[in-house]
């Protein structure tokens, strides 16, 4: 069969698109491209949701696995978990970094005997608080006295300034991906405050290093807590209050009521020291979320939008600060804001 010409239709001969018109429409198309990819620029990667493998109680899974896997046993960790190198160390844990089926995991090991009832309450709360906001439990043995947790090679939240130095995580350092580090972990403390146990305060944290130790930082640049070993309870409608610990706390990143009421005057005694509730954990947010937005370009012009709210999460009265999920909220809606004024302010120049 004869093939038909290609343009068979009649009508008048096209004239030639002079250069400089194709350069404007092209430069046109660029530009209504670039508008519409911005919005696409702007809004930050979406943290994962959902249970960790969406797995049953007592189940997990990790990295590429397919199905979900029961909590490995005594037996499969003594035989199937291969240790190889120290990946970080506590007061409680001795942490190496492992493997198991191809796959690196994290073993924890106690460190000393005295510390058993701490790594025992530690394993219970990894137990019950499983969710995108917890280290994902993977097996323990407590006659070895030893936890299997999915391993996170960027490690804790202490060494965020040498991994956004390295060249390969250069782009997340940005105000935007600071202030979702952040708001991930005001995430967490109000997972904790309103946990399934009930409101739980997170107390292995009286300084700003040791807080930070006990953060892991994802892959994907997302924050879990990892050390659950200090989680006392309080019921407000049992007047259940809390300590953290038993010792003297010094200096200002605890909050007010966790000090010595009494002077240098009268030696400290535990049994005299007032209890205090989960707003101990409200007052460090400032502090941290500082750490996290760190020096770069636009870290203090978010620290200035958050000025307010951090102002009352150092209230002196602990009731006078807000929840978690208040300051949640918050760094939700500045985070927001900025990003359509920085988005519009581009389109503009564009
Ligand atoms: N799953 C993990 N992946 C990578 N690194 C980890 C993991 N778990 C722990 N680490 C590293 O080990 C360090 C110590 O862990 P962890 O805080 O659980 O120990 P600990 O003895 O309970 O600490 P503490 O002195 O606060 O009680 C962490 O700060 C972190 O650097
Ligand atoms: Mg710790």
């Amino acid at each position: 069969m004869e093939k038909q010409p290609r343009d068979s239709r009649k009508g008048p001969v096209p004239r030639e698109v002079p250069p400089a018109v194709r350069l404007l429409l092209a430069m046109a198309l660029m530009n209504a491209l670039l508008y519409l990819c911005l919005g696409r620029v702007f809004i930050s990667p979406q943290h994962y949701s959902g249970n960790p493998g969406h797995c049953p109680y007592g189940h997990f899974k990790i990295g590429q696995m397919k199905n979900c896997s029961p909590w490995l046993s005594c037996e499969q960790l003594r035989t199937e978990v291969r240790q190889l190198k120290c990946a970080g160390e506590g007061a409680v844990k001795r942490v190496f970094l492992s493997e198991w089926k191809e796959q690196k995991v994290a073993l924890s090991r106690l460190t000393s005997l005295e510390m058993k009832e701490d790594f025992l309450h530690g394993l219970q709360m990894l137990k019950s608080l499983q969710s995108k906001h917890v280290v994902t439990l993977l097996g323990y043995c407590e006659d070895d006295n030893t936890i299997l947790t999915e391993y996170h090679p960027l490690g804790s939240l202490s060494n965020l300034e040498v991994t956004l130095n390295l060249s390969k995580y250069q782009h997340m350092n940005t105000w935007q991906h600071r202030l979702q580090l952040a708001t991930d972990y005001v995430r967490v403390i109000s997972y904790l405050h309103r946990s399934p146990l009930g409101t739980l305060v997170m107390c292995d944290s009286n300084d700003l290093p040791k807080t930070l130790s006990q953060y892991l930082l994802t892959s994907n640049f997302s924050i879990v807590v990892n050390d659950l070993d200090a989680l006392p309870l309080v019921n407000h409608s049992s007047g259940t209050l809390v300590k953290c610990g038993h010792r003297e706390l010094h200096g200002d990143f605890v909050a007010p009521e966790q000090l010595w009421p009494f002077g240098e005057g009268v030696p400290f005694d535990d049994d005299l020291m007032p209890s205090y509730d989960e707003k101990v954990d409200i007052w460090k947010i400032p502090d941290v979320s500082s750490f996290l937005l760190g020096h770069v370009e636009g870290s203090d012009m978010v620290r200035f939008h958050l000025f307010n709210i951090h102002k009352a999460c150092k209230s002196q009265t602990a009731a006078e600060r807000p929840s978690a999920e208040d300051v949640l909220d918050t760094y939700q809606k500045v985070f927001n804001s900025l990003r359509d004024t920085v988005m519009s302010q581009t389109r503009e120049m564009l």
